[in-house]
């Protein structure tokens, strides 16, 4: 099999969201911490009627119905996920109830803060490159609800769901041989205490992190792509597009500033002609790649240099992340979809679009997509995504005192055996049609789905 990529996308996310200005006067933090400060608009959460199951099995089944893929077209599925609601049964076999009698697909969850996904779809890539293909397509869901303890985390939060649907001649074809990763040993943010649904956070480290992190896997990924095209480090084809893990959009904005200043590095390094942007880093020759990550008025310089690329290049990509918050695994793919729908075919057409996940712990990768130069099917790519601004603005608003009630509440019954209940239908509305939620748990805390 040739050219194996991206063949659609689909995503989800609850109906309802918080104004994230209104949640800094709520909070009494000063006006312009989230907004500015973080870059957030908008906080997306939900109701105790949805569950990670729930936006998976919602986001699966759209992406079947709108691509017309048959349930005997999949051969591979895998979910990624970080919000785990039983210790051994996977969020895969509940997203065997939508395959009817096709039982012969291979994958399970995999589990690393919001690198799940990312893993799963290198898992997908390899089945399809494996002898063990039989000419079936893959599918990869990921799906989280992102949640902290009251406190200057919480604004952070979001949920959502994203399906990646995996096969030859694609629309969106995977670089080959351009996989850079990190992994490493971390506590920056992890979940090891079984009474809390809250991660264990040390915001600031998981931010230094994050960005070396993304140092490393950069660094890396330009070696890789000048080898892959066949070409000195300089002038590999450079990406069009960065996909970015987003926590927050500040932090995305930060990390491009950095790539602006890992080129000049670059170029210095291998001798090649500074660009306009180079002389602005004079003066800062002397500092580690270490201290260049800790330095504010460094920082600032980066964010200044590289302001104009930023909006070219990764701003449009935050649409969705500025609007939900952030969906953990499928934070990245998010931004692939803002990318898409940001984007029209002509712009795309034969371009390199690179995407940086990120999970806690901490692994980190940066891999990069090729657009066919094809624009009718890029044109057909991005139709089948016309719809989310649509429902980005018809979400319902609600205060940040309900959203605060609602997390106090989910906070309370987290650990605990739930009562047995069953519904006819959502117990809290709001729900767009065709959404799946939680239909009931019974005695054995056995969840039972039922769509909307
Ligand atoms: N107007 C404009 N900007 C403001 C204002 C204001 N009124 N007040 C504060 N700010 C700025 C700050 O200067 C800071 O910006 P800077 O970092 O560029 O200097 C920014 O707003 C945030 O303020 P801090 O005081 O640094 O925020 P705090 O430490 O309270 O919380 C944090 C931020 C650490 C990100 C927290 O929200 C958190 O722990 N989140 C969860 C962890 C996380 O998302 N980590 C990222 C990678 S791991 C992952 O994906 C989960």
């Amino acid at each position: 099999p040739s050219n194996i990529g991206i063949l659609a996308l689909e995503i989800y996310f609850p109906n309802q969201y918080c104004d994230q200005a209104e949640l800094e006067q709520f909070d009494g933090v000063s006006a312009g911490k989230y907004t500015i400060g973080l870059g957030q608009a908008q906080l997306g959460f939900c109701y105790p009627d949805e569950d990670v199951n729930s936006m998976a099995l919602t986001v699966t089944q759209n992406l079947l119905q709108r691509n017309k893929i048959s349930t005997h077209q999949i051969g591979f599925l895998e979910v990624g996920t970080e919000t785990l609601i039983d210790k051994s049964k996977s969020t895969k076999t509940y997203l065997m109830q939508l395959f009817g009698d096709n039982s012969r697909i291979e994958g399970v969850d995999v589990k690393n803060a919001c690198f799940g996904g990312t893993q799963a779809l290198f898992h997908a890539v390899n089945w399809l490159e494996s002898s063990y293909c039989d000419g079936r397509l893959a599918l990869v869901v990921c799906s989280d609800i992102a949640v902290y303890a009251r406190g200057p985390a919480r604004c952070t939060g979001g949920a959502g769901a994203v399906a990646v649907l995996l096969g030859p001649d694609a629309p969106l074809v995977f670089d080959s041989r351009v996989r850079a990763l990190h992994m490493a040993h971390e506590f920056d943010f992890y979940k090891p205490d079984p009474s809390s649904e809250y991660a264990t956070v040390d915001g600031q480290a998981s931010v230094r992190c994050y960005l070396s992190a993304l140092d490393s896997c950069y660094m890396l990924f330009r070696e890789q792509l000048a080898k892959a095209d066949g070409t000195d480090i300089l002038s590999a084809k450079q990406p069009r597009y960065y996909c970015f893990h987003t926590p927050f959009s500040r932090l995305v904005q930060k990390s491009f500033a950095r790539l602006a200043y890992l080129d000049c590095a670059l170029r210095q390094k291998h001798g090649g002609p500074g660009n306009g942007i180079d002389k602005c880093f004079a003066g800062f020759e002397s500092l580690t790649l270490e201290q260049s990550r800790s330095s504010k008025e460094f920082e600032s310089v980066c964010l200044k240099a590289s302001q104009g690329q930023f909006d070219e290049q990764a701003s449009p990509c935050l649409l969705l992340a500025r609007r939900t918050g952030n969906m953990y695994t499928p934070s990245v793919y998010a931004s692939l979809v803002s990318c898409l729908i940001g984007a029209s075919p002509s712009e795309l057409v034969g371009q390199r679009i690179a995407l940086f996940s990120y999970g806690s712990g901490l692994a980190a990768a940066m891999f990069s997509v090729t657009c066919t130069d094809d624009p009718h099917r890029l044109a057909q790519l991005i139709g089948s995504l016309s719809h989310v601004t649509g429902w980005l603005d018809d979400r319902k608003k609600v205060t940040p005192e309900e959203f605060h009630r609602v997390l106090q509440e989910r906070e309370e019954a987290y650990a605990k055996k739930p009562e047995p209940y069953s519904a006819e239908s959502p117990r809290f509305g709001g729900l767009r049609g065709g959404t799946h939620y939680l239909a009931g748990i019974d005695s054995s805390w056995r969840r039972t789905y039922r769509v909307w």
